[in-house]
C-alpha cells in the first residue's frame, strides 16, 4: 500500500518573520506524520486514526465549509481536500490510516505534517504532480480553510523541503530554501511548557494584521523592508525586524562555522518575542531559564508561542546534565523533508 511520512519541524531562529516576507531558519526533526493509503473507487476520502475514535469520511472534490466538518479531527483533512481540488486534482478518493509521533499542540507543527503527508497521498493517487512549494501553499490554504487561522509558510515548507543535519535558511519572500548544515558538536533539545497551544483561540492573528497595519503606515509591501529606525517605536515591528536581522546573523554564524555567536542570538530572539511581541508565557520563560542555568549555549520559545515548545543549543559534553535537568527535555536531529515510504 502506498504510505508517506511527513515530519514536524521545531524553528531555530526567526519567528512571526515569515507573514511579513522576511527570513526563517527550521529545520524538520525526527517525530513524523505517516498516511498509508489506499484509492478508493466512491469518491469518497475516508481516514481513520488511533488516535481519535470516529473516522472522517469526505467528499474526494472537497467540501463547501472545512471548518465546520465533523468530528473536529476532519476539517484541516477536508481543507487539505479542497485546496487541492482548487489546484486541479480529481476527486479520487483514499481509504487512510493515520498516525503521528509528532506531539499536537506542542508547538512542533503536528497540523502542518499531517497536511503534508495527506496532500502527499492525495495528489498521489489523483495523479497530481506538484512542485514543493505548491503542495506547501496547497496546505497553508487548508489550515486558513480549516481554523481560519491566517498562518504563514514556514511550517508546510519545513516539512517538505527538510535537509538531513541540516537547518534551512527560507526567504518567505522567494520562496528560495537554502540548507545550511548544523554543526556536529551541538545538539538539538526541545522541551514541551505542556501548555497546549491552538492557534486559532491566541492572538496570533492579532499578531499579523498588527504587522500588516505597521507596514502599510510606512508605505511598504511588508515589514521586511523596514529599518530598524522606522520601528523604532513600535515593539510588535520592531521585533520583526530585530529578528529578520538575527536570523541571518544566525545562518551566516553557522556557515562561517562559529559556535560563540549562537546562543547569545537565541536569547535575543526569546526576550524579543517576550517582551515586543508578546507571545511567551511564564512556562515558557521559566524553561529557556532552565536551560541555561542547566548549561545550554542558549535556548528560545519556538514557533508562535503562546504555550509549545522551547528549542536549546547544548554542546555535547553538558547534554547529560541538560537532559537530567530540564523536565521532558528530548534531543531531536534534523532529517530530510517529507517522502512516500513504501511502494
Ligand atoms: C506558526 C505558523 C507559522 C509561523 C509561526 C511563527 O507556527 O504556522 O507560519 O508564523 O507560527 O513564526
Amino acid at each position: 500500500m502506498p504510505a508517506f511520512r511527513a515530519p514536524g519541524r521545531v524553528n531555530l531562529i526567526g519567528d512571526h518573520t515569515d507573514y511579513n516576507d522576511g527570513f526563517v531558519l527550521p529545520l524538520a526533526v525526527d517525530l513524523e506524520c505517516r498516511v498509508d493509503a489506499e484509492e478508493r473507487g466512491d469518491g469518497v476520502v475516508r481516514l481513520t486514526s488511533s488516535a481519535f475514535p470516529e473516522p472522517v469520511e469526505l467528499p474526494a472534490g472537497g467540501t463547501p465549509e472545512p471548518a465546520s466538518v465533523e468530528p473536529r479531527w476532519g476539517r484541516l483533512p477536508a481543507g487539505v481536500v479542497a485546496a487541492l481540488a482548487r489546484r486541479g486534482r480529481p476527486p479520487v478518493g483514499i481509504e487512510a490510516e493515520v498516525t503521528s509521533t509528532v506531539p499536537v499542540g506542542g508547538g512542533l507543527s503536528s497540523s502542518a505534517a499531517f497536511a503534508v503527508a495527506l496532500a502527499l497521498a492525495l495528489c498521489d493517487a489523483g495523479g497530481l504532480e506538484l512542485e514543493p512549494v505548491e503542495v506547501a501553499r496547497a496546505c497553508q490554504e487548508a489550515e486558513l480553510l480549516a481554523t481560519g487561522v491566517p498562518c504563514g509558510i514556514m511550517d508546510q515548507l519545513s516539512s517538505l523541503c527538510g535537509r538531513r543535519d541540516a537547518a534551512l535558511l527560507i526567504d518567505c519572500r522567494s520562496l528560495e530554501v537554502e540548507p545550511v548544515p548544523l554543526p556536529r558538536e551541538l545538539a538539538l533539545v526541545v522541551a514541551d511548557s505542556g501548555v497546549q497551544r491552538a492557534l486559532a483561540e491566541t492572538g496570533y492573528a492579532e499578531r499579523r494584521a498588527a504587522c500588516e497595519a505597521a507596514a502599510a503606515r510606512l508605505g511598504l509591501p511588508a515589514l521586511r523592508d523596514a529599518t530598524p529606525e522606522q520601528v523604532a517605536d513600535d515593539p510588535r515591528a520592531r521585533h520583526v525586524v530585530s529578528e529578520t536581522g538575527r536570523v541571518l546573523d544566525f545562518a551566516e554564524a553557522l556557515r562561517r562555522g562559529e559556535v560563540d555567536p549562537l546562543g547569545r542570538l537565541l536569547l535575543e530572539s526569546h526576550a524579543s518575542l517576550r517582551d515586543d511581541f508578546e507571545v511567551s508565557t511564564p512556562e515558557l520563560d521559566a524553561l529557556v531559564d532552565a536551560f541555561v542555568a542547566a548549561g545550554a549555549l542558549g535556548a528560545r520559545l519556538t514557533g508562535a508561542g503562546f504555550g509549545g515548545s522551547v528549542i536549546a543549543l547544548v554542546p555535547a559534553a553538558r547534554l547529560d546534565a541538560v537532559l537530567a535537568s530540564v523536565p521532558a527535555a528530548r534531543v531531536v536531529h534534523a532529517v530530510d523533508g517529507a517522502a512516500r515510504v513504501a511502494p
